[in-house]
């Protein structure tokens, strides 16, 4: 679901930008400081609601100014063009437009804009603690089954009610009510990620094979608690355990996918241009995932395309995007660096201080 135009105002260095896009590539080239993962950040931002590089509001909305907006159109399936907007405010308030309407919930805004970014901090998806591995694969499962979001939500509110009560609670009998539905989301919840884990592991080990040949990646799902007991056996069985730390211990939050390369983690075996490539290979998997299971094409928004790939790897990542024939943003310091990847429905943006032109 491409985009076809992107409106920017008053974001980072950003006063304001509209530019006609690409359903292909699209480069952003320019120095250091010039706005280029601002773009980007933006577009994120369309699709997410927030910013990848900041939590608060403040820092994101252009100095000076009190507020934000995104705006673009993007081609839904039947190919009609639709406007989405986003607007915010530096209280934090937010107003989220799409197709018209206003009071849009920003899940829907994910809905419509399914983003992959590969960043420089990206590596964290293989060599920070598990959050960030559940994020990829809470991607897939919200995007592939439409009653997660809700599931989840209520799952993590229920959680934080059980937290609650362990602090007050004497005997388990106290917990054991609301224990049940907890058991009956998180078992629910569990059952789509492993499908999922099964199903993008087959997609990943073929990228994988592609872009890190030497080396056999093996993705295993955790699920957070122990394989063959049901959930709500560990919730009664460790009331105590759970009572003493104030918190509910085992559980769908602290699922896990555990990445290794022949036997060993990821993180012990290779380079920072190989992480590089592994990370690119899962999120190309995913997205290729997404198109085969319900033909939503997603949006690739590449920062720093050149930095630590050689020119060989970078090559094999640009084919791989191009056979996608999804919508990509590339950002690099130099247009030589993307040179191999220019195509006759590519558009280069040359970015300045914050003004983006095209030529
Ligand atoms: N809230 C803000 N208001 C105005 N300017 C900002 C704000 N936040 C950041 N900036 C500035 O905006 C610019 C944003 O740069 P950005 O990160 O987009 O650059 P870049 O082109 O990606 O550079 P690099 O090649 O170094 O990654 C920086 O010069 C930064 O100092
Ligand atoms: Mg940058």
């Amino acid at each position: 679901m491409p985009l076809t135009r992107l409106v920017i105002q008053q974001f980072r260095n950003i006063q304001a930008c509209d530019i006609d896009l690409s359903s292909g590539f699209n480069f952003l080239i320019g120095p250091n400081g010039s706005g280029k993962t601002s773009v980007l950040e933006a577009i994120y931002l369309l699709g997410h609601g927030r910013s990848f590089k900041s939590s608060i509001t403040g820092r994101v909305i252009k100095n000076e100014c009190q507020e934000l907006f995104v705006h673009g159109r993007f081609l839904n399936p039947d190919q009609f063009e639709l406007p989405i907007g986003i607007n915010k405010q530096r209280d934090g308030s937010t107003e989220v437009k799409i197709g018209g309407q206003s009071g849009q919930k920003l899940a829907q805004l994910a809905q419509v804009l399914p983003l992959q970014l590969i960043h420089p901090e990206g590596f964290d998806l293989l060599t920070d603690g598990p959050k960030q591995r559940r994020a990829f694969i809470d991607w897939g499962v919200f995007h592939s089954e439409p009653a997660f979001f809700e599931a989840w939500g209520r799952f993590k509110r229920l959680n934080k009610q059980r937290n609650a009560l362990l602090k007050t609670a004497t005997v388990y009998r106290e917990l054991s009510y609301w224990d049940q539905e907890l058991a009956r989301l998180a078992e629910q919840i569990d059952g789509w990620r492993r499908v999922y884990v099964e199903q993008i592991s087959e997609v990943a080990q073929t990228l994988c094979g592609e872009f890190l040949p030497e080396f056999e990646i093996g993705l295993k799902y955790y699920r957070g608690w122990e394989k063959d007991t049901p959930y709500q056996d560990i919730l009664a069985n460790n009331f105590e355990r759970d009572q003493h730390l104030g918190y509910t211990f085992s559980g769908p939050n602290k699922a896990d996918l555990k990445i290794k390369v022949n036997g060993t983690p990821v993180e012990d075996v290779l380079s920072r241009g190989q992480l590089k490539l592994m990370v690119c290979a899962l999120r190309v998997a995913q997205g290729q995932h997404l198109t085969d299971l319900t033909g939503k094409q997603c949006i690739y928004l590449i920062d720093d395309f050149a930095s630590e790939l050689d020119s060989q790897r970078r090559k094999r990542l640009a084919d791989c995007l191009k056979s996608t024939g999804a919508q990509v943003f590339v950002s690099s310091i130099t247009k030589s660096q993307v040179a191999d990847m220019i195509e006759s429905n590519s558009k280069m943006f040359h970015v300045e201080h914050g003004t983006i032109g095209q030529g």
